[in-house]
């Protein structure tokens, strides 16, 4: 029985929670392996919508083991938030599973993620102000609070006090709240009792549940070109959203991964500042983000919108191993003459089909585009790959070539039921 890893192959909000919600229908256990509530996935259910930041999307299917893995970041606060909001839409979250290892997000750490953008003046990445970075950073520095120090209330209360002193410094210099140690440390307590049924050893449960032969759905957040490795560095999250995340993420081996799935939208997105070759910032691209409704799930910003980058894609097919691709949002290309696709760059006048060495050349890139025909056609009722109109057929085809790896699966409108299966996986 397999064991798949769902991640984003673009900037993020490609559609990992839609894929991973219908993936998830069948599957025993979704594990979340990095980021934390940076994230923002949609589920459309019966038109009901369901936007969840650090719960993996997974929750909303029946019968489902819901896991955040030890590579997450929560933040308590709204771990218990968001459980409240779904408990009361009718889910039962009473499955949901922690590892003891996870790192938390503590209320300096959101301060400390507005300080780092504010020094960085005019060059600020655009973070979601969650607290992602420094709480990785913290964890890197071996500093950080994991969810077991819960449990050992004199030690988390020497950690708090020794990483947030420096800190304090650093928040009174940019006239931010300087925090109290205790009052932080009492307020994380706070949460010790109402976690401690939910925490596990991840990789224990996972690799028995494989054992069983039961069926593994990894989610990622946030996507390939935002690794803190392999993205846009320093425009970038602080996490391996790649392949290699959800191992180390989950604390599972390679061997026991059956299928990598990339998402990627049918054009391309991206929020937050950092290069983007194929972005169109004129009303082309205006029209795309109101057409595909590209406004952020988590801070509400309007998304940059461009054309679809076969470079960019082929990339995320060789970084993690891809081995199928879920193409979203294909009905929002309805009604182009011809649809533009990035089939390679050219960098200082040197066409290159590969990512450019330095980053200054992906900076410089200058998209290579092929014309490919468009469809005036309303897809969103298509439910076989024959139903769609063949230029919709051949510009599925003509991705599938240039990226180098199978269209799993095409997208054709947020609901569950809209989508397109072609290689059922599970
Ligand atoms: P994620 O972060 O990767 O889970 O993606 P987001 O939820 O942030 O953004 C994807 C958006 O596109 C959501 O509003 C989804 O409901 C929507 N969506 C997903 N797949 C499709 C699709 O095939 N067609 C359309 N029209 N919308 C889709
Ligand atoms: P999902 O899982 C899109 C972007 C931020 C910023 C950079 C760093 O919904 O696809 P961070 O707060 O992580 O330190 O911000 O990464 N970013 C996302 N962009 N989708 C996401 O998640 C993102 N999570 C972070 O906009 O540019
Ligand atoms: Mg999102």
């Amino acid at each position: 029985m397999p064991a798949v890893i769902v991640l984003g192959a673009q900037w993020g909000d490609e559609g990992k929670g839609k894929a991973t919600d219908q993936l998830g229908q069948h599957t025993d256990l979704v594990v979340k392996f990095n980021g934390g509530n940076n994230a923002g996935h949609t589920v459309v259910i019966d038109g009901e919508k369901y936007a969840l930041h650090l719960l993996p999307a997974g929750i909303l299917s029946e019968g489902v083991t819901p896991i955040i893995g030890n590579g997450v970041v929560v933040d308590l606060d709204v771990l218990f938030e968001e459980l409240e909001d779904i408990t009361s839409r009718g889910v039962d979250c009473s499955r949901l599973l922690i590892s003891s290892n996870a790192h938390i997000i503590p209320p300096y750490n959101r301060l400390m993620d507005q300080a780092n953008e504010r020094a960085r003046g005019n060059n600020l990445i655009g973070t979601t102000g969650r607290g992602i970075g420094p709480t990785y950073a913290d964890k890197m520095n071996r500093i950080g609070l994991r969810i077991q120090d819960l449990f050992h209330p004199e030690e988390l209360r020497a950690k708090v006090e020794a990483a947030l002193a420096p800190k304090n410094t650093i928040f009174e210099a940019v006239d931010l709240q300087v925090l109290d140690p205790a009052e932080v440390s009492d307020h994380l307590l706070s949460f010790a009792e109402r976690v401690k049924p939910m925490l596990c050893d991840v990789s224990l449960v996972v690799n028995d549940a494989l054992d069983r032969g039961d069926t593994v759905l990894f989610e990622g957040g946030q996507a390939t070109m935002l690794d803190i490795d392999h993205g846009t560095y320093p425009f970038v999250t602080s996490s391996n959203p790649t392949a290699g995340g959800a191992l180390t993420g989950s604390g599972v081996g390679p061997t026991r991964i059956d299928r990598v799935v990339g998402v990627a939208k049918a054009y391309t997105t991206r929020v937050g500042e950092g290069p983007f070759p194929t972005e169109l910032d004129n009303k082309v691209g205006e029209a795309l983000r109101t057409k595909g409704g590209e406004f952020g799930v988590t801070t509400g910003r309007p998304r940059r919108t461009g054309w679809f980058d076969a470079v960019v894609m082929r990339y995320a097919t060789r970084i993690n191993g891809l081995t199928d691709i879920c193409l979203t949002k294909l009905d929002v290309l309805s009604g182009y003459e011809t649809i533009p696709v990035c089939v390679a760059y050219e960098v200082d006048g040197v066409r290159t089909e590969e990512m450019p060495l330095d980053q200054a050349g992906f900076e410089a890139a200058v998209p290579v585009y092929e014309e490919l025909p468009g469809w005036s056609e309303d897809i969103s009722q298509c439910r076989s790959f024959d139903e769609l109109p063949q230029a919709a057929q051949d510009y599925i085809k003509r991705l599938e070539e240039l990226s180098r790896c199978r269209i799993q699966s095409i997208g054709v409108g947020p609901g569950r039921e809209a989508t397109i299966v072609r290689y059922p996986l599970m």
